[in-house]
């Protein structure tokens, strides 16, 4: 199959139910969102660079649209007849991670037309936390905040959550956190270890972009969600570490550079120097919730860390798009 010609698999025999667009399948968010929306009276359709390869991991009913959202003449076939679409896409992984703010802008724009095109009613976006008037916060931050913008100008109603570390097996940024304590007894650490953050349970993310859907039609929002606990990424470490019943010592060194950090990072996690550092930005930036407005629209109640940590620690349940996960290139935050 052509990869830029968009092409509808398995649609039809499903009525009038709405159809939901889910972006990043194949991704770390995408791919557990996927077997809860199945879960609903609705058309799932799901959008793939790869749909050879996604199709292999998903259920016969979801329909699938080969696409691109750098393409932007791929998504007019992927939007027709949405009427909610996740836009769980990121393009700071694999070999886009260089320019990706540059592509993730391109990306939205593209999406954002589309979508408005289409007639879409809403779109759900999950991005990271910060304060926008902050001038240090990270290109990373920076950009998804810039994705955010694009899809709320969109005309199309934009539900934009933001999080900080996602805590569930296969995240990424949770990954980081279980390789470096599982791999170094004595830790060097750098000043941003004390940087106070909002972690979320995936399972808490994924009530939320469920939740999402189920809105009364309203205008576009910012929605800030974050666990229980406001903790350091130290915090974490030891949670981590006597959750496994491992014993770490961390000495600060001031002078640990955002780059140096990085390239620490890639010798001992899997992640990739160029992904490593635009997290490691990230991290020097608080990403705590301040807008109590997730607590006003939802009736959900987040765990904490300690609770979220023990769930991700359990032995892993296969997900729809598991096969291949965790994606050892995708990037969090
Ligand atoms: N994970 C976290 O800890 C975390 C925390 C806070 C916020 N978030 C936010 O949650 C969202 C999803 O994150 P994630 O961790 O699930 O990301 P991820 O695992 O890196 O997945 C990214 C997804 O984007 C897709 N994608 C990349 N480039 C694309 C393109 N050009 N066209 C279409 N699809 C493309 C990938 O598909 P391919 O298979 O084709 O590469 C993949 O499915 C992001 O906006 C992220 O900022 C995540």
């Amino acid at each position: 199959m052509n990869a830029l010609i968009p092409s509808f698999e398995n649609s039809g025999a499903t009525g009038d139910l709405p159809v939901i667009l889910l972006t990043g399948a194949s991704g770390y968010v995408g791919g557990r969102l996927l077997p809860e929306l199945l879960k609903q009276p609705i058309r799932v359709r799901c959008l793939a660079r790869d749909s050879v390869r996604l199709r292999s991991r998903i259920p016969e009913n979801v329909e699938l649209v080969q696409g691109d959202v750098l393409d932007a003449a791929s998504l007019t076939a992927a939007l027709a007849g949405v009427d909610t679409a996740y836009y769980l896409v990121h393009l700071m992984s694999g070999s886009e991670s260089k320019n990706f703010e540059q592509q993730d802008r391109q990306a939205a724009e593209n999406f954002a037309k589309a979508a408005s095109a289409a007639g879409v009613h809403r779109i759900i976006y999950l991005g990271g936390l910060g304060d926008d008037s902050d001038p240090k916060l990270s290109p990373h931050l920076r950009s998804r905040h810039e994705v955010g913008q694009i899809l709320r100008e969109s005309g199309v109603e934009t539900i934009e959550f933001r999080a900080s570390l996602v805590i569930g097996a296969g995240s990424l940024s949770f990954d980081l956190v279980q390789s470096l304590t599982d791999r170094l007894p004595v830790m060097l650490c750098p000043k941003w270890l004390t940087t106070p953050t909002q972690p979320i349970a995936v399972d808490d993310v994924l009530a939320y972009l469920l939740a999402a859907k189920e809105l009364p039609a309203g205008k576009s929002r910012i929605v800030e969600i974050g666990g229980e606990d406001v903790v350091t990424y130290e915090d974490l470490i030891h949670e981590y570490a006597a959750q496994k019943g491992l014993r770490r010592w961390l000495i600060s060194v001031p002078v640990l550079t955002p780059w140096l950090s990085s390239l620490w990072l890639a010798l001992v996690t899997p992640s990739s120097f160029e992904v490593g550092r635009h997290l490691i930005e990230g991290l020097k930036n608080p990403t705590v919730v301040r807008d109590p407005l997730a607590k006003t629209l939802f009736p959900i109640k987040p765990m904490g860390v300690a609770e979220s940590m023990r769930i991700a620690l359990l032995p892993r349940e296969p997900t729809a798009t598991s096969e291949n996960q965790p994606h050892p290139q995708h990037a969090a935050g």
